[in-house]
């Protein structure tokens, strides 16, 4: 059987990343995969304490709740991150643990668990999908030098009106997010050898 780790960056359970992660996760499963998902918003959390304990070892010295990604992750056929844009980067609780990531190369960043599928999905509020290329062309790059595969990297723009009287969510933007959800649960079948 398959196996697709997730890891959702957004802190919003309800929030357009997660439901995008949802839809990759409904089409893996679809396909017959088993599915474990990382909640990176989870409180117990730490992050990279830096003791490079992974120079050394494949695996992190730090015990807590994402201890069980490293065996996941080993185990996986693909892996699939989702993320919000805050100020033009992933979110805070992502970067945490892209930093812990670390383990999975080695000497001369020489990748430990290379040739897994990859997904990205990312969302802003912005329509200009300038404002967070940046910031996802360097974890879409990072990943790829871990040996991973990016087979598709989803971009959902105009998420929120920031100046309505009401916090609002772009009406105009729905055509686009039920086209992006396909778009993700197809890239979660598609997963599925
Ligand atoms: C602290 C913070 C910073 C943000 N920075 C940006 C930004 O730099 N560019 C942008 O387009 N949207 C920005 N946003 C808006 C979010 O990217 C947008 O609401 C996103 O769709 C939230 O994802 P979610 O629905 O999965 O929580 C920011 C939101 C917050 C809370």
């Amino acid at each position: 059987m398959s196996k697709v780790v997730i890891f959702n960056g957004s802190p919003r359970k309800n929030g357009y990343t997660t439901k995008l992660l949802e839809q990759v996760a409904k089409g893996a499963k679809s396909k017959g995969a088993e599915i474990i998902e990382f909640d990176l918003n989870d409180s117990g959390i730490r992050g990279c304490q830096g003791c490079f304990y992974c120079r050394t070892h494949d695996g992190c010295a730090v015990k807590d709740y994402l201890q069980p990604m490293y065996k996941a992750i080993t185990e996986a056929d693909a892996i699939v991150f989702g993320s919000p844009i805050y100020y033009y980067q992933i979110t805070g609780q992502a970067k945490i643990w892209l930093d812990r990531t670390f383990p999975m190369v080695g000497d001369n960043f020489a990748p430990r668990h290379s040739g897994k599928k990859l997904i990205t999905i990312f969302t802003q509020g912005s329509q200009n999908p300038e404002m967070g290329a940046e910031g996802i062309k360097f974890v879409n790059n990072m990943l790829a030098a871990y040996g991973w595969k990016l087979e598709d990297s989803i971009l959902c723009c105009g998420t929120t009106n920031f100046h309505s009287e009401k916090l609002g969510r772009y009406d105009s933007n729905l055509e686009q997010f039920e086209e992006l959800s396909l778009r993700a649960f197809k890239d979660g079948e598609n997963l599925v050898r």
